[in-house]
Formats: structure tokens, sequence, C-alpha cells
């Protein structure tokens, strides 16, 4: 699809709005997947709720087929309830926060092109794995905590709606407040937080897919009082699914940093999981391979039991650099178990000594400087 034909296309489809929200349909992505073939055959997924006005999909339709350079279109409907998206976070009215129901602002003139920038939130780092397990959010937390040591004002965004446990590592879960209609970061450590893991019960699989995803990401990027940070990390899924894209599709991040363990299947995934920030123009800014060795807290000695090398290998593959090898070190554990992570509880450790280094090259990478504002 060229440039010109996506401008026309969302041009287009922007002063469409949902009768019942008021709000553009294109805007809240309620019309998404939007492809195009060089011969202008166009085809969309449109999303309605059970009260939606089905009509859309023809104004929808009409709308498209007027553009210069469609020759044909095609609506997808799908169910927006199906991927519980209207039942799942108000499991418990405490916890659930107005993030489902809140419309986007309305649009004036035609769509802001996306994605869109958020000046206010500096350098979005998307910090993710191949896996689950190999410490990804281990990694986030502890980087976010020495980059605020370091004097950067940071931020924490928990997009893993398969694990969402930074609030249990950061030892602040529980519901975030709402303040004039934006939902107060939670702080801990000198860090900003907030969690898919504040809308959904610990115990609820996280069966939200795509259309869910991208509307929280959007929501957590913009509707979250975050003030001014200088970064903000965001865990994502393992993988390289719907949360990656969204991200990419919602705003413009700055850099990837993939992490993964020295095994060799963990060095695949985490491949591929690089190479697809890598198609949708991400830089990767470095690998963190972690459980690299075991230390023993009573000897201190490294021993290598998880295989060796693997981050290298992929550092290497990615010609990009190896930021860091973090050991498997049982206070790191525990550091996460109680709420604060090893570069908290243990900053002379190893351990967080090599956290604290990865974080002085990411920022080093991005060329700000330590304790600049
Ligand atoms: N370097 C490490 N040393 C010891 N335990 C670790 C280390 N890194 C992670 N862990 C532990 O391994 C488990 C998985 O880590 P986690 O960060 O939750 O992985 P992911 O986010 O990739 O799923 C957690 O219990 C965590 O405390
Ligand atoms: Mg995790």
């Amino acid at each position: 699809m060229t440039e010109t034909l996506q401008a026309r296309l969302a041009e287009a489809l922007a002063p469409i709005a949902n009768p019942r929200t008021g709000a553009s349909l294109y805007q809240t992505q309620q019309v998404r997947d939007i492809a195009a073939t060089r011969e202008g055959k166009v085809r969309v997924t449109l999303l309605l709720e059970a009260q939606d006005d089905p009509t859309l999909a023809r104004q929808v339709r009409q709308a498209l087929e007027r553009v210069e350079g469609v020759t044909e279109v095609r609506v997808d409907v799908k169910d927006a309830a199906q991927g519980g998206f209207s039942s799942a976070p108000s499991g418990r009215a405490g916890r659930a926060l107005p993030i489902a129901e809140q419309p986007a602002a309305a649009p004036k003139a035609p769509a802001a092109p996306t994605p869109v920038a958020y000046p206010n939130l500096g350098r979005i780092i998307a910090v993710s794995s191949g896996k689950g397990g190999v410490g990804k959010s281990t990694v986030c937390t502890n980087l976010a905590i020495a980059l605020a040591k370091a004097g950067y004002r940071v931020g924490i965004m928990d997009a893993d709606i398969y694990g969402p446990n930074i609030p249990r590592m950061m030892g602040v879960d529980e519901a975030p407040p709402v303040k004039d209609e934006k939902i107060q970061p939670l702080e801990a450590h000198g860090v900003k937080v907030i969690s898919l893991g504040f809308l959904i019960e610990r115990d609820q699989p996280a069966i939200w897919r795509g259309p869910i995803v991208m509307k929280i990401i959007t929501q957590f990027l913009r509707d979250v009082a975050w003030g001014e940070l200088d970064l903000l990390l965001v865990d994502m899924p393992p993988g390289t699914g719907d949360a990656q894209l969204s991200l990419v599709q919602a705003t413009s991040v700055a850099g990837a940093v993939i992490v993964t363990t020295p095994q060799e299947v963990a060095v695949g995934d985490a491949l591929r999981g690089a190479m697809m920030f890598r198609r949708v123009g991400v830089p990767v800014l470095g690998i963190v391979e972690n459980m690299s060795y075991f230390e023993s807290p009573e000897t201190g000695k490294p021993m290598a039991i998880f295989g060796s090398g693997g981050g290298e290998r992929l550092a290497k593959e990615l010609q990009v650099p190896l930021l860091g090898q973090i050991p498997l070190y049982p206070p790191v554990l525990e550091g996460a178990d109680s709420g604060a992570p090893i570069v908290a509880s243990q900053p002379q450790s190893h351990a967080a000594q090599k956290l604290t280094a990865v974080s002085g090259a990411i920022t080093q990478q991005l060329g700000l400087r330590p304790g600049a504002r």
C-alpha cells in the first residue's frame, strides 16, 4: 500500500463517528487492519459491539469506495465482544478502570497520522523477548530503577497481557487512582508504573486479543498522567504478537531491548522477535543475556548452567551490542517476589551492577547524558 493511498483511506475514515460514543471509528481503532493492494483493492476490519449501529459497515464501505484509486472494498465485520473486551475488565468493580467505556476525544480534522507522538513520554523503549520466563520483566524493572537512580524520569508500562507481573515486582499491586479523568500511575523506587495487571484479576486468564490490546496500549500512552518522562520502558508480552504491533502502530518507539537466555531455543525465538522490530523500523538497541551463569550467593563463584554464548551469537547475528550478561542469582528472584528489585535491594551485587551497566549502555546509545533532563 502506498503511503498516499493509506493517507487517503485514513482521511476518508476519520470523519465517520460511532453515534454511540461520538468517537471516530478510525481513531478508536474500531476500523482496523486497513490493507490495500497495488490495484486498489481495500480490505478493512470493523469491530462492532452489540449496541452499535450495523449500518456503520455500509458507511465505511461507501466512504472507502469514494477514495481515489480504490477499485474494490471489502469490510469484514467482527464482534468486538468476542475478544472479551466488554466483560473482562469489570471482574471486580474496585479494580476496574474507566478504560473500556471511555470514548476517545472526537477528532476535529481528519485523523492525525498514526503513529501518534507523545513528546512528554520521552524515549519509548520496548523490552521484549522471544519467550516467557527469560527475565524480561526482571530486566525491565531493574533497568527502570537504575535509570531513575541515574537521574532520569522513568515510567514502566506493563503491556504483558499474559503475565502482567510488574506491579508485584515493583511492590505496587493496587488499583491506581483516577483523577480528572486521567489514570494516575503508581510510583515505586522512583519509577512511575502502570500495568494491565491493575485491570485484571491475578487468576483470571488473559484472553484479550488484538482489539483490546491496541486500545489499552493507546490509552496507557494517552490517558495516564505520566507527566514529563525521559524514558518509558514497555514490558512487552513474549513473542511477536498483537502488543508489539500495537505499540509500534500507536506511537514512535525509540528502540527495542531484547532479553534472552544463553540457551539456543530462547535465542531462536529472540531472533524472530528482534527481526519483527527491525521490519517495522524500530532499531534493536541490543541484547541482554539473562541467567548467563549461576552465581552462588555463598561463594560468588560463576557456573554456566544454561549453556553459554547465546546472547553473543544473537548479538552477532543482528549486529547489535550485547549490552550485558546477568547472572542467575537467587536474590534477584527474592527481590522480584518481595517488590524490591535487586538494583534497589542489593545495588552492590554483581547482578545489580551488570543491570546498571546495561542501563548506561542504553542511554549512551540513545544519546542521553547521565542525569540530564
Ligand atoms: N538473573 C536472575 N536470577 C535469578 N532469578 C531470576 C533472574 N532473572 C529472572 N529471575 C526469576 O525468573 C522468573 C522469570 O523472570 P521474569 O522476569 O518474570 O521473566 P519474563 O518476564 O521474561 O516472563 C522470575 O521468578 C524472576 O524472579
Ligand atoms: Mg514478565
